[in-house]
């Protein structure tokens, strides 16, 4: 008995510290053990052979418990970036150990860099806003008709997830009177996700991202608000760009403007084939004395619009739908 014991301390110690536990069970002196019965008297076997049994068992057990102690070391650290697919049969994953930017991350710090170059303020926008930022500050009066151009969501407290990044604009300006009072001018883009209760297809999405533009000094003017949109877009496509304008309507500018690019034949457009990217104009005066900004004094322009659509057009993209999906496929196409 006293063998045996001497012989299960000493595989015990063995599993508890080896790698691959389960060779413990072909030890020589485990063997020896098992062969030592043919030699006991018969009166005598019985009582060893359920020692030797109940050694086996403890044994598997240990080793048992060594093997999930092994295992638990070698399962790979959860990685909250990884596709939902991370377990499925594609042969080429992401480097999920890193995990990626979305395309339209990167798009947008794009535009912001190009932006800031300018001189411009970068300021993200909200989630989450009220009829005063959304609407009110921006000339539309109660029951405008043009509000239900927005489509917009509402929460049940009457709180507004923005249809637009105009809804920062009134912020922009207070925050920068106190700049142009001292001799200075406003410059500032605010950029993020807005919303708006549309019907989802090809080219309309309920969530997307806008970009906007305000300026105001004693002369802004239209002809700079031209140059600036056009350096920025020949920037953001690396060519020259044919830019035109057509009367649009929106509350918060007066004159209001469609801004439009001749789609480049570099990226598959033919002569004449007009895109138009993004609504502008000179602030409306309502809008600067509504931030305490006298209109006698001052001028400014103002442009948004969709950050997709910028993007869709460099890449060739053809489905707005892809950019929320989650789709691998489309991702993958951006690393
Ligand atoms: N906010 C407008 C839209 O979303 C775009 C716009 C911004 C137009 C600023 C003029 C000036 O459609």
């Amino acid at each position: 008995m006293e063998i045996v014991n001497d012989v299960r301390d000493n595989l015990l110690a063995q599993i508890a510290a080896s790698d691959t536990p389960r060779d413990v069970l072909k030890s020589a002196n485990l063997k020896k053990l098992y062969s030592q019965i043919t030699t006991l008297p018969a009166a005598e076997r019985g009582a060893y052979g359920k020692t030797i049994n109940e050694l086996k068992l403890e044994l598997e057990a240990a080793i048992n418990l060594r093997e999930q102690v092994l295992d638990d070391a070698t399962v790979e650290p959860l990685d909250v970036t990884a596709p939902w697919d991370k377990n499925a049969s594609v042969a080429d994953l992401l480097p999920t150990e890193f995990g990626s930017q979305h395309p339209l991350t990167t798009e947008l710090d794009n535009i912001i860099d190009i932006f800031t170059r300018m001189g411009f303020e970068a300021i993200e926008s909200r989630q989450v806003d009220d009829d005063q930022h959304m609407f009110a500050t921006l000339n539309f009066h109660e029951n405008h008709p043009a509000r239900d151009g927005y489509d917009t969501f509402r929460t049940e407290e009457g709180f507004i997830p923005p249809a637009h990044t105009s809804t920062m604009q009134n912020r922009i300006l207070k925050a920068g009177k106190a700049k142009l009072e001292a001799g200075g001018q406003i410059a500032a883009i605010s950029y993020g996700r807005v919303y708006r209760n549309e019907d989802v297809d090809a080219t309309h999405e309920h969530t997307f991202y806008q970009c906007e533009g305000v300026f105001v000094s004693k002369g802004a003017n239209l002809g700079q608000m031209l140059g600036t949109l056009r350096s920025f877009f020949e920037t953001y496509y690396g060519q020259k760009l044919k830019i035109k304008t057509q009367p649009g309507y929106f509350p918060f500018v007066e004159p209001g403007l469609e801004f439009a690019i001749e789609k480049p034949a570099a990226l598959g457009g033919k002569p004449g084939e007009w895109l138009e990217m993004l609504g502008c104009g000179m602030i409306h005066p309502n809008v600067l004395k509504a931030a305490g900004i006298d209109p006698e004094v001052y001028r400014g322009f103002a442009w948004g619009g969709g950050v997709e659509r910028l993007v869709m057009l460099k890449y060739g993209i053809e489905d707005l739908r892809h950019f929320e999906s989650g789709k691998l496929a489309f991702l993958r196409k951006f690393l």
